[in-house]
C-alpha cells in the first residue's frame, strides 16, 4: 500500500524526506512515475491532472497539500465518495497572520512610500496613518481566526464576516447577508480569507467596492478568482479602494503584461503568504494514513458538498 504524491512543478522531495522520517515502513510513489496504482490508498495533491485521481481504485483519501481546496473539488473526473482533507496546521496559521499583519502594518506605516523617498533622498516627514484602522477579515476560517485573534492581541479592532455565525473572542462577528452592509461599514482595512466557490468567486467586485467605506484598503490572500481585476483598478483610480496588496491572482505567475504592475497603489507578492511546510505537515497525512487501518475517522475532512 503506498501514498502518492501527485503535484505537477512542486518540489517534491521534501516530502518523501519528511514522510520517511515520520513512518520509514511508508512506501511513497512519485507522480507521473506511479509504478502500482492500485496499491494507492491516499494521493497527496497539488494542481494534479484532471481525471488523474480515477486511475486509483483503491483510493481511501484524498490530501490536499494545502488549505485550499478549491484545485480538488474543480475536478469535475473527482473519484465520487472518497474523503478529501485539508491542511490545518500552526505553521501555515502563523506565516499567514504575519503576513497580514505585516501587510496592515507597512500600509498603516507607509513603509513603501518611505522606501520610495529613500530612493529619491527624501525625508518625508510624516506623520499621517488613518486615525482608526478596523480590520475586516471575510471568512473566518481556521486562518482567518487565527490572523483575527492575533490582530487582537495587537491592539487592532478585529471584525469578522462568516456564512454561518462564528464566535472569535475579542472579534466583532457578523454573519449572513443581512449583516454583511453592517460588517462592510465598520471596517477600513479588507482582508479576503474566503474559500473559492462557486458563490465566493469574483466576490471583491465594483458593488462589494461600492460597500466599502472610502479609501479603504484589500488585502486578497485567498484565491486571484476571487477578484474582479479590472473592477480593482477603477476603484483605485475612484479613490474608492487605497491599495492593496495581492498574494494571490488569475494567473500565476502573473503575466509581466498584466495591468496590476504598473499600479504603485498595489503591492504583489508571489502566493507566498504562507505554503505548506512538508516538515510541519508530513506528520498529519502519516497520522491520517494509519486511520485507514484502525479504521477511524479521517482528521480535517472537507464537505464536500460546501466545498470547503
Ligand atoms: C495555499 O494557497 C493553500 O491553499 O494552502
Amino acid at each position: 500500500m503506498s501514498i502518492a504524491v501527485i503535484a505537477p512543478g512542486r518540489d517534491r522531495s521534501k516530502w518523501i524526506a519528511y514522510f520517511e522520517r515520520a513512518d520509514p515502513s511508508i512506501n511513497v510513489e512519485i507522480w507521473p512515475d506511479i509504478q502500482e496504482p492500485e496499491k494507492v490508498q491516499c494521493a497527496l495533491v497539488w494542481k494534479h491532472p484532471i481525471g488523474e485521481l480515477l486511475k486509483y481504485p483503491n483510493l481511501k483519501f484524498i490530501a490536499c497539500m494545502g488549505a485550499g481546496v478549491d484545485h480538488i473539488i474543480q475536478d469535475p473526473k473527482l473519484p465520487k465518495g472518497v474523503p478529501i482533507t485539508k491542511v490545518v496546521d500552526d505553521q501555515l496559521s502563523k506565516d499567514m497572520s504575519i503576513y497580514v499583519i505585516q501587510g496592515i502594518l507597512n500600509n498603516q506605516r507607509r513603509f513603501v512610500d518611505h522606501l520610495h523617498a529613500r530612493e529619491r533622498g527624501e525625508w518625508l516627514n510624516s506623520h499621517r496613518y488613518p486615525e482608526k484602522m478596523n480590520i475586516g477579515i471575510l471568512g473566518l476560517g481556521v486562518l482567518g481566526q487565527d490572523v483575527a485573534s492575533k490582530l487582537v492581541t495587537l491592539g487592532f479592532d478585529a471584525f469578522g464576516f462568516s456564512q454561518t455565525k462564528k464566535e472569535v473572542i475579542g472579534v466583532s462577528c457578523f454573519w449572513g447577508k443581512d449583516q454583511m452592509a453592517e460588517f462592510l461599514n465598520s471596517i477600513n482595512v479588507l482582508v479576503c480569507m474566503l474559500p473559492l466557490v462557486d458563490q465566493t468567486r469574483g466576490f471583491l467586485n465594483k458593488d462589494l467596492f461600492a460597500r466599502l467605506n472610502k479609501g479603504t484598503y484589500l488585502i486578497n490572500v485567498a484565491r486571484g478568482e476571487h477578484l474582479v481585476d479590472e473592477d480593482l483598478i477603477a476603484a483605485i483610480d475612484e479613490g474608492q479602494i487605497s491599495g492593496a496588496l495581492l498574494d494571490v491572482f488569475h494567473e500565476e505567475p502573473l503575466p509581466k503584461d498584466h495591468p496590476f504592475w504598473s499600479r504603485e497603489e498595489i503591492m504583489i507578492t508571489p502566493h507566498n503568504a504562507s505554503v505548506t511546510d512538508p516538515k510541519s505537515v508530513a506528520r498529519q497525512i502519516v497520522d491520517n494514513y494509519h486511520r485507514i487501518e484502525t479504521a477511524e475517522p479521517f482528521k480535517f475532512v472537507i464537505d464536500r458538498e460546501k466545498g470547503y
